[in-house]
C-alpha cells in the first residue's frame, strides 16, 4: 500500500478494510488531467508568492507536464494503490523531483483541490455533451427536411388532435434538446469559479495571488468564501440536474418512436441496424437501444436524486461524504453521452411511412377547422363546437367521417356550410391555415427548420 500523505499523525498504518473503503483512486483517475493543470498553476502562484524559488518551480514545472503527456499517451500508467487521484500525482511528482515535490502542497488542502478539478473537468467535459446534442438536433432536422409536407396527426391525451407537419413534430423534439444546451452551458458557468486559495475552509496564509490563478486557469471568477467552496458541490447538484432533464427528454423521444415504429401506428420504419431481434418470435424488430435509453433516464435522476439527499445533512465544511459526488457525476455524463449517441443514430436512420401518417391525418380530426369554418361564416364558436360535435356523434354512428358528406348532407347540420367547405376541411388545409410562428404552418416550420440549421452552424447555445 502507499503511504496515505496524512500518515505522520498516526502510529500504525490504516487497516486495510478501512483505507481501501476511502479509496477513490479507481474512480478519480479521471481527474488526472484536471489535477495536473490545477498543480501547474499552484506552482506557479507558490513562485510567485516566493515559497518555491525559480529552481523548485521549474523542476515542478517540468516533471507535471511530462506526467500530464505521459498520462495522456498512456492512461493506464494513471493507476496504483494511491488513496486518490492527489496523492498519485504527488507520489509521482516527489519520485521525479524530491523535495521540490513535497513543496507543492504547501498551503493547499485537497479539499479545495478535488473541487478545482472537478471544476476543470465539467468545463472541458461539457463541451463534449454539447457537441453530441447538436449531433442529435442535426439528426432531427435532416429528417424534418426529408419530411417535406408530409402529414401526421398530432396527438393530446394519446388520442387524435389536428393535423401537423410532420417536420413540425421532428422539431418538436428538437427544442427542449437545444433548451439542455443552454442548460448545460449554465452547469458549465456555474462550475467555472476558482477554488484555490481556500485552503482547507480557512483560507491560505501564503501570499496567493488568486486573481492570477484566476486567469492562468480560465476561471471566471474566484469563489466568495473559503468555508462554502470547502463544501459547495452545487454545480454538479446543477450538472446532475442538467443531465437528467436531458435524459428525460430523451426517453420522450425514445417512448414516441417506440410507439410510431411498433405495428400499430407504423408511422415511421426503424433502420434494421437500430433494431435487434427475438430469440423465440422470429418476426421481432424490436426497438432495444430507445427502450434503453428510456431506461437509463431513471438511471440519471437515480444519481440526481441520491447526491442531493447525500448533500442534505451536511455540516459546514469538507466532509468525506462529498467524495459521492464523483460517481454519480462520471456515471451521469457517460449516460447521457452514451443515449445521445443512440438517439441520434436511431433518428438518422428512421424512414418515413408518409402514406400512413397521411391516412392518419384524415378523419375526425380534422372537426375543429370544421367548427372554424363555421366561425369564419359568423356563427359564435362555442355554438360551432356544439354542431360540429353533433356532426362527429353522427358520423361516428355511421362510420363515416367528414369527406364522405354531401354538401345536402353538411347543410343539414347548418345553412352556413357553402360549396367551398370540402376545400377547407383537408389536413393540408388545416396546417396552412395556422398563423403564428411557433404553428405547423409549412412556411413558418420552413423558417424554424433554417432558424435549427442558423443556430446549429452557429455553435451557440441557445
Ligand atoms: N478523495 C477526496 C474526495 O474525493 C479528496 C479530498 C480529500 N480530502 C480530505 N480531507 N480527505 O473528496
Amino acid at each position: 500500500m502507499s503511504k496515505p500523505l496524512w500518515s505522520g499523525r498516526f502510529d500504525s498504518a490504516p487497516d486495510p478494510a478501512a483505507f481501501d473503503f476511502g479509496v477513490s483512486f479507481p474512480f478519480d483517475r479521471r481527474l488526472f488531467e484536471d489535477d495536473v493543470t490545477g498543480s501547474l498553476a499552484w506552482a506557479e502562484a507558490l513562485g510567485r508568492a516566493g515559497v518555491l524559488d525559480a529552481r523548485d518551480t521549474k523542476a515542478i514545472t517540468d516533471a507535471l507536464i511530462e506526467m500530464l503527456d505521459k498520462g495522456r499517451r498512456d492512461p493506464a500508467w494513471v493507476n496504483g494503490d494511491d488513496e486518490d487521484v492527489h496523492s498519485f500525482v504527488e507520489r509521482e511528482l516527489v519520485a521525479r523531483v524530491g523535495d521540490a515535490g513535497r513543496r507543492l502542497h504547501t498551503g493547499r488542502s485537497r479539499n479545495e483541490q478535488v473541487s478545482v478539478d472537478l471544476r476543470l473537468y465539467l468545463r472541458r467535459r461539457i463541451p463534449l455533451l454539447q457537441a453530441k446534442l447538436r449531433a442529435a438536433i442535426t439528426a432531427l432536422a435532416d429528417q424534418a427536411e426529408q419530411a417535406g409536407d408530409a402529414l401526421m396527426p398530432s396527438y393530446t391525451h394519446m388520442r387524435r388532435a389536428m393535423p401537423v407537419l410532420v417536420s413540425h413534430f421532428l422539431l418538436s423534439h428538437a427544442a427542449p434538446l437545444r433548451r439542455d444546451q443552454a442548460r448545460l452551458e449554465a452547469a458549465r458557468e456555474e462550475a467555472n469559479a476558482l477554488t484555490l486559495g481556500s485552503g482547507a475552509i480557512a483560507g491560505t496564509g501564503y501570499a496567493i495571488d488568486t486573481a492570477f490563478l484566476c486567469e492562468k486557469l480560465g476561471f471566471s471568477r474566484v469563489v466568495l468564501n473559503s468555508m462554502d467552496a470547502s463544501s459547495d458541490r452545487d454545480f454538479a447538484a446543477s450538472f446532475l440536474h442538467a443531465v437528467s432533464l436531458s435524459m428525460v427528454h430523451l426517453s420522450r423521444i425514445a417512448e414516441d418512436f417506440i410507439l410510431m415504429t411498433g405495428e400499430e401506428f407504423g408511422f415511421f420504419e426503424l433502420a434494421d441496424s437500430s433494431a435487434t431481434g427475438s430469440s423465440m418470435m422470429p418476426q421481432k424488430k424490436n426497438p432495444d437501444p430507445l427502450e434503453l435509453v428510456r431506461g437509463k433516464a431513471g438511471r440519471a435522476i437515480g444519481h440526481l436524486t441520491g447526491f442531493l439527499v447525500t448533500m442534505k445533512g451536511l455540516p459546514t465544511g469538507y466532509n468525506k461524504d462529498l467524495q459521492e459526488d464523483k460517481e454519480p457525476l462520471f456515471d451521469a455524463e457517460d449516460t447521457l453521452a452514451v443515449s445521445l449517441d443512440a438517439t441520434a443514430a436511431v433518428v438518422r436512420n428512421l424512414t418515413l411511412h408518409g402514406d400512413r401518417t397521411g391516412r392518419a391525418a384524415a378523419g375526425l380530426l380534422l372537426a375543429t377547422d370544421v367548427a372554424d369554418y363555421l366561425v369564419s361564416r359568423g356563427m359564435p364558436f362555442r355554438q360551432a363546437h356544439e354542431v360540429v360535435g353533433a356532426m362527429v356523434r353522427r358520423l361516428l354512428a355511421e362510420k363515416r367521417d367528414f369527406e364522405a358528406l354531401t354538401i345536402d348532407e353538411w347543410r343539414q347540420f347548418s345553412g352556413l356550410f357553402g360549396d367551398d367547405v370540402k376545400q377547407h376541411v383537408t389536413a393540408a388545409a388545416s396546417v396552412r391555415v395556422r398563423k403564428t410562428p411557433q404553428s405547423t404552418n409549412p412556411d413558418a416550420v420552413r423558417a424554424a427548420l433554417a432558424e435549427t440549421r442558423a443556430w446549429l452552424a452557429r455553435g451557440a447555445s441557445l
